[in-house]
């Protein structure tokens, strides 16, 4: 029988997931699908429909809204969890600044594994309260 795939693997490599033991991360992470973006691409667009969250494998993505860059997010940070959360459509463009690499997984997915491994959440949380915090810092973005 053949092995877990390289993504797979490296999915379960990600720090995001580190509570949970190996078998669990393997499972979850064969839910999710991985998607290759060229340098310029935009990944999720501003008020375009969001149904994936995007975990980055490889490389870097930029966040933007209303042509202001607000972030720039690297491998093992996450993005596009705000629509998937709560149905509302993308808040801002994300766009791969180089050859990027994500593991997007479906809404349904993102709900099942909230609900199955709430401890998840908590580095999820953490994540969203540093965005929160430098997003009160910087007012005018
Ligand atoms: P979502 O609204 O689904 O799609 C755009 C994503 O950009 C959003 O989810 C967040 O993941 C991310 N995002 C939006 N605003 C910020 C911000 N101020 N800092 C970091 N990431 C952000």
């Amino acid at each position: 029988m053949a092995g877990p795939s390289d993504a797979v693997m490296m999915i379960a490599a990600v720090p995001f997931f580190e509570g949970l033991d190996e078998k669990t991360r393997k499972a979850i992470a064969a839910e999710g699908k991985e998607v290759s973006f060229k340098p310029g691409e935009m990944i999720v667009g501003e008020r375009g429909l969001g149904v994936g969250f995007y975990l980055i494998l490889d490389g870097t993505a930029e966040v933007r809204k209303g042509g202001k860059v607000l972030t720039k997010l690297g491998k093992g940070e996450f993005f596009g969890e705000m629509s998937v959360i709560d149905g509302q459509p993308r808040s801002a463009d994300v766009v791969a600044l180089g050859d990027t690499r994500c593991w997007v997984l479906p809404a349904w997915s993102f709900s099942g594994l909230i609900k199955g491994h709430p401890e998840v959440a908590i580095p999820m949380l953490k994540e969203l309260t540093k965005r929160l915090r430098a997003a009160q810092s910087s007012p005018s973005a």
